[in-house]
Formats: C-alpha cells, sequence, structure tokens
C-alpha cells in the first residue's frame, strides 16, 4: 500500500509523511531525494544545469520506479519489503497529467492544503532553497505563489482521496489525521 502526500512547496509533505509511516509502521520516501540518488545532484544542481523539463523526466522516471516497487512487494536494499510506503512528492510532481493517473490509481493520495500567506511564511523559514521561488526581492512572493498554486491546484484535488487544511495544524496532527483516515478507508 502506498500513502502519497501532494501540496504545494512548503505545504510540509516531508514533514509529515515520516510521522505517518512511524505511526503505521511503513517505510518513508522522498522523492526529491529519491531523485537526487538516482542522479548524484541536488535538485537545485539540475535544475541550474539542466533545466526544469530535465528534473521533470527524472521526476517521472523516479516516480514510475517507486510506484512499481511499491506495488509489486519487491525486495529493496533498504528495507526488507518495501510494499508499504508513504511517499512525499514534490509540489510540481501533478503537473504531469500521467503522474496524476498513476498516483490516483496506485496511491492514497492526500492534499496538503495551505494558503500563498502560510506557504509564503514558511519556505522563508526553511531557507529558500527552492529554484522555482528563487527571486532578488521577496515583496512579490505571496503573488507568485498564488499564481503557481491557482494553475496547480486542479491537478492536486483531482489526484487526491482526501484534502487536509494544514494552515492550523501541527505537523504532528497532520499526520494523525491522515493515519486515521487512512486506517478506516480500509475498513
Ligand atoms: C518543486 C517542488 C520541490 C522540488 C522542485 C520543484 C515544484 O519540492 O521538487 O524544486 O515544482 O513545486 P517540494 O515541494 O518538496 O519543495
Amino acid at each position: 500500500m502506498i500513502i502519497s502526500l501532494t501540496g504545494f512547496m512548503g505545504a510540509g509533505k516531508s514533514s509529515v509523511a515520516p510521522i505517518i509511516a512511524e505511526i503505521l509502521g511503513f517505510s518513508f520516501y522522498d522523492l526529491d531525494q529519491l531523485i537526487e540518488e538516482r542522479e548524484g545532484l541536488t535538485v537545485q544542481d539540475i535544475f541550474s544545469r539542466y533545466g526544469e523539463e530535465w528534473f521533470r523526466e527524472a521526476e517521472s522516471r523516479t516516480l514510475l520506479s517507486i510506484m512499481e516497487k511499491g506495488s509489486s512487494g519487491e525486495i529493496g536494499s533498504r528495507d526488507a519489503i518495501i510494499s508499504d510506503i508513504v511517499l512525499s512528492l514534490g509540489g510540481g510532481t501533478l503537473i504531469r497529467p500521467s503522474n496524476r493517473t498513476i498516483l490516483k490509481e496506485g496511491s492514497f493520495c492526500v492534499y496538503l492544503r495551505a494558503r500563498p500567506e502560510t506557504i509564503a511564511v514558511r519556505v522563508l523559514a526553511g531557507g529558500q532553497n527552492r529554484p522555482l521561488l528563487r527571486q532578488k526581492d521577496n515583496t512579490d512572493l505571496i503573488d507568485k505563489i498564488r499564481g503557481m498554486l491557482n494553475e496547480r491546484e486542479e491537478g492536486y484535488l483531482e489526484s487526491s482521496s482526501l484534502v487536509i487544511d494544514t494552515d492550523c495544524l501541527t505537523v504532528e496532527e497532520c499526520a494523525e489525521k491522515i493515519a486515521d483516515t487512512f486506517r478506516l478507508s480500509l475498513l
């Protein structure tokens, strides 16, 4: 079984996913980390050397391979059996319709929703390491986030079985809600 977490940069995907994994006894994987391991480059280096399209190709390839492993229960090198996975996606993974289909059909996909103002605060607190949000000054950061979010939100909603509004929740509260709803979905 695979639980995937989607949502905009700064929505909390990479912080919430390992807590859900711990609660449920699943393995945790972060798609950006897997891409970095496979390509031997950081996400930032991939963007600056090869550009966004190259990154999207690597992202889709990596997603496909982890989804195949998850659904087949293949013996992995990091874990005995990696059939039960919590996977945090990148904020742009669902731009591609093919990725939306894969995740909708092959995982319990959760959209971690946050308001643009909340995202801006979290992104700035995280030390601005997102190539797509890097800019000279941050005065129009919220507008930029709002614009990108408008373009992407339909994809997030279309793929998800559950939407969690994260603005007023701690990462632990988000994780507990998701783990509880997932358990109920199995009954
Ligand atoms: C991206 C989000 C990033 C990372 C890359 C592109 C995006 O992941 O995949 O910088 O297009 O929204 P996070 O959402 O984990 O920051």
